[in-house]
């Protein structure tokens, strides 16, 4: 038995562990109840009284050596998980918070501009942002020498000049009334292109709603009575409305439609630029010669139409002074706008 001690010791001693699946089986070969320290224990009780004392002090060295050993070797691999990192994480700590994103102010106007018309029966179209000269120009009865053509306007792709970026959601109403039979109720959000100097109030880039309704015995009074309608749901009840003579290629008669400062309630004030008024859209009466472009016979059908700048729109509810704001992505301007005001 002495024999045995000695030689668990000498293996304990040169046993090397260097994983935990290693220590495990240290762990049962030396410290278990089920190891050798049981058979050993076992064979105790049959040693003579007289050597009882020596083996028992050389049984509790092998224990004591192999209880050291384990000790020692479960704080090192503990030490080693910890610098790889890998199987080391501490489920008792919080979580940390992730950001909320939002919608675009330009999105939640757009969406809400859709879903007043969406009430009233107008479906939502939509046409490419690269356009050719008929669906841009010629179709809407812009001239040929007709200013908005002009380089400095339109941004013309390759130097072709039948193909530019479209200057205004208008062009979707050509696609439509090529494609579709009256009676038509459709509204068209989407990107509009200029060559102009980015500035405070203008950009290049910027997005419109372009509006068509085409039907027997459509009038000027429809249109009054639609605007009104948008006007109230937009801005409230109280909001005045004001229809100025205008001048558009594809419409007549034109109008451009003014509502009554809501920031001053028409007293005057910087928005309005103390006159009272702001104006927010374009419209009129589809021109005749632009149903006929269309396949439409004018004879028998008449429409209106109507275009609003959505950056406009939402600066002018918002109070938003700088339309370069709306592309910056500055979070603190976006944060603004998480909760849905509409
Ligand atoms: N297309 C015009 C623009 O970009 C806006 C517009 C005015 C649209 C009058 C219309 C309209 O449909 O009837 O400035």
């Amino acid at each position: 038995m002495r024999d045995q001690i000695s030689k668990l010791i000498k293996e304990i001693k040169e046993t090397a562990v260097t994983g935990q699946e290693e220590l495990e089986k240290y762990r049962l070969r030396f410290i278990s109840r089920k190891g050798v320290m049981n058979t050993l224990f076992e064979e105790m009780k049959k040693v003579p009284n007289e050597k009882k004392k020596e083996m028992g002090q050389m049984l509790n060295e092998l224990k004591q050596t192999a209880q050291e050993k384990f000790k020692t070797l479960i704080v090192s691999l503990e030490v080693e998980k910890k610098d790889t990192g890998a199987d080391f994480m501490d489920l008792t700590l919080p979580p940390s918070s992730s950001e909320l994103g939002s919608i675009h102010p330009i999105t939640q106007t757009r969406n809400r501009i859709v879903s007043i018309f969406e009430k009233i029966g107008f479906n939502v179209s939509e046409g490419p942002e690269i356009e050719d000269d008929w669906h841009n120009f010629s179709a809407l009865n812009f001239p040929p020498n007709h200013p908005a053509r002009e380089m400095q306007d339109t941004f013309f792709v390759e130097k072709d000049p039948d193909i530019a970026l479209r200057t205004h959601t208008s062009s979707v109403q050509v696609r439509v009334m090529e494609n579709q039979k009256p009676p038509i109720r459709t509204l068209s959000p989407g990107r509009v292109f200029r060559n102009e100097a980015i500035s405070a109030r203008s950009h290049c880039i910027f997005h419109q709603v372009e509006g068509l309704y085409v039907n027997e015995n459509v009038s000027f009074a429809d249109l009054k009575q639609t605007i009104y309608y948008f006007v109230t749901e937009m801005f409230g009840k109280n909001t005045e409305v004001r229809f100025r003579p205008s001048y558009f290629p594809f419409t007549e008669p034109s109008a451009e439609v003014d509502i009554s400062c809501f920031i001053c309630g028409g007293e005057g004030c910087n928005i309005c630029k103390h006159s009272g008024w702001v104006e927010i859209m374009g419209c009129g009466m589809v021109d005749p010669n632009v149903l006929t472009n269309c396949g439409i016979d004018p004879e028998k059908y008449t429409g209106f139409a109507f275009g609003m700048g959505i950056e406009r729109i939402t600066m002018l509810k918002y109070q938003i002074s700088d339309i370069r704001l709306f592309t910056e992505n500055d979070i603190r301007f976006l944060k603004q706008f998480q909760r849905l005001n509409y």
